[in-house]
């Protein structure tokens, strides 16, 4: 018998306008992401745009990349930026967090010409760990401040006489570990110091524009709690708080039992609560006073093939683009917190869009997730209700990476996940729907509660004859999406929604 589910929108029940910063992504200076992932220098064979690799450039272009954080992750802790400006020759060689030979050919101006040419954001990460407010405060001032001082002169020096004004800055990451072993407490008087001398009171706002400050959050409801309480009377200078979520040892990259995959998709839970904790806390020390977002600005999954000694590359499979989708889904609903969300990372690098192989570029089944989602950029996020069949009751708790992270009752893993949202115009509705069953397909009936109804519209599928399938350098298209029209009338239709798929509808409103 076929299964059957159900999608109902409320078409006046917004949940929130959805933060296009939501789809943004991750660079670190690791394994092989920025050598040669985007940087191949200007002499290179392979083509590039003032050293920057154009395959990639034309590829990420578009999925309309909101915003990109770099230069890490724990390599950003251990960063002297002074060292990635001025003539390449000149830069020193040093030894990464992640014990490479850093070779500093991209650095500030660099990465923020990369982000220009693929229409980003710039999300800076500054040193805490082993860096000072005054090297924090100088960059700040290097990348945004219009006047003649030392540092504006410098970056006009090296080629960019305007200043960048950019916008988001994490102080420090994972100071709880790689980025200082900090307690709470501790990191809270950094964050204050730091935070102080790049946006207190008497920094020249006008000048450095007007900046938004992320201070390093965890999983670990007790920091978060320590940390918003002991800057409760200085939030002033925050504007988020940020969570690192990855999903670990699910079986291997390609090598999965269905059960990984079940577990794995059940884990998706376990992100929700810690955002839902990380919420809990800062609207109950923002209060009235300031609305403080939280960005998730680590996450994807991690499996055992990413190591230090495999460069942190793993592959991408149809069971990866799953995840990704469904966790967009949960980013959605929870749009109005959270503000921020970086994909870990772009390039040749753990949950990664991209894969290189000298002059090849391929894109992965989640690089296709982020092109069919990119249409609710910006959209409101509408209020829908679910009903599906039930795939797959939870197991007992599921093994912990991190032992310290608090195991809860899971709920069954349904085969339908989805976010809705509408546009600007109220003219067009974006539904984002997964089916997550291994081998059923889902009659799942589409209605519209309100006074509108519904026109023609297309949907894009991504699927394949097995959720293990990848894309590789022999096949780089064997997951790749189909598009096709859809008929729409009145106040619903019907969608037989693929095994293991990923579903963009988008639908006209009349
Ligand atoms: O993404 C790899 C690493 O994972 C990052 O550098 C760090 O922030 C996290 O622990």
């Amino acid at each position: 018998m076929v299964k059957k589910g159900k999608l109902i929108i409320n078409l006046d029940e917004v949940i929130g306008n959805i933060n296009p910063n939501i789809y943004g992504h991750f660079a670190e200076h690791i394994g092989e992401l920025i050598y040669p992932g985007i940087w191949v220098g200007e002499d290179s064979k392979i083509p590039n745009i003032e050293g920057i690799r154009k395959d990639l450039v034309e590829a990420l272009k578009k999925i309309r990349p909101p915003v990109i954080r770099w230069p890490g992750g724990c390599f950003a802790d251990a960063y002297h930026w002074m060292d990635g400006i001025g003539p390449r020759e000149e830069r020193p060689i040093r030894v990464s967090f992640w014990g490479d030979e850093e070779t500093n050919q991209f650095g500030t101006d660099e990465f923020l010409k990369f982000c220009s040419m693929v229409g980003a954001e710039p999300y800076i990460c500054l040193n805490v760990g082993s860096g000072s407010p005054e090297e924090a405060r100088s960059w700040v001032e290097y990348c945004n401040y219009s006047g003649n001082s030392y540092y504006a002169q410098l970056r006009a020096k090296n080629g960019h006489p305007e200043p960048y004004r950019v916008k988001y800055w994490g102080v420090g990451n994972e100071n709880w570990g790689c980025g200082g072993c900090f307690t709470p407490r501790e990191y809270a008087s950094e964050y204050r110091r730091f935070a102080n001398f790049i946006k207190g009171f008497c920094v020249p706002f006008s000048e450095w524009g007007k900046i938004e400050l992320i201070a390093c959050g965890h999983t670990e409801r007790e920091w978060n709690r320590i940390l918003m309480e002991s800057l409760r009377d200085y939030l002033y200078l925050v504007d988020h708080l940020s969570i690192h979520y990855y999903f670990h040892a699910y079986g291997g990259d390609i090598k999965f039992s269905d059960e990984d995959y079940f577990n794995l998709l059940l884990s998706i839970q376990q992100l929700e609560y810690h955002i839902w904790q990380a919420i809990t806390v800062v609207d109950h020390f923002a209060e009235q006073r300031k609305n403080i977002g939280i960005v998730v600005d680590e996450w994807g999954v991690w499996y055992p093939e990413a190591n230090l000694k495999s460069k942190f590359r793993q592959q991408n499979t149809l069971r990866d683009a799953i995840l990704a989708a469904s966790v967009l889904n949960l980013f959605n609903r929870y749009c109005r917190k959270v503000v921020m969300a970086n994909i870990s990372q772009l390039v040749n690098v753990l949950q990664a869009l991209f894969l290189t192989e000298g002059s090849k570029l391929i894109v992965t089944p989640t690089y296709h997730v982020f092109d069919m989602y990119k249409y609710h950029m910006a959209n409101d996020a509408l209020k829908a209700e679910i009903s599906s069949p039930i795939i797959k009751e939870p197991p007992s708790p599921p093994k912990p990476f991190f032992v310290s992270i608090p195991l809860r009752k899971l709920k069954p893993l349904a085969a339908l996940d989805a976010s809705v949202s509408i546009n600007r115009e109220r003219k067009e509705l974006v539904i984002t729907l997964v089916n997550r069953s291994l081998d059923e397909e889902v009659e799942t009936e589409i209605l519209l509660r309100g006074d509108r109804e519904m026109e023609d519209g297309r949907k894009i599928i991504l699927t394949a004859s097995d959720v293990r399938e990848f894309n590789d350098f022999d096949a780089p298209e064997r997951v790749k999406p189909s598009e096709e029209t859809i008929r729409a009338r009145d106040k619903g239709f019907v969608y037989m929604a693929p095994p293991h798929s990923v579903n963009t509808l988008i639908v006209k409103l009349k």
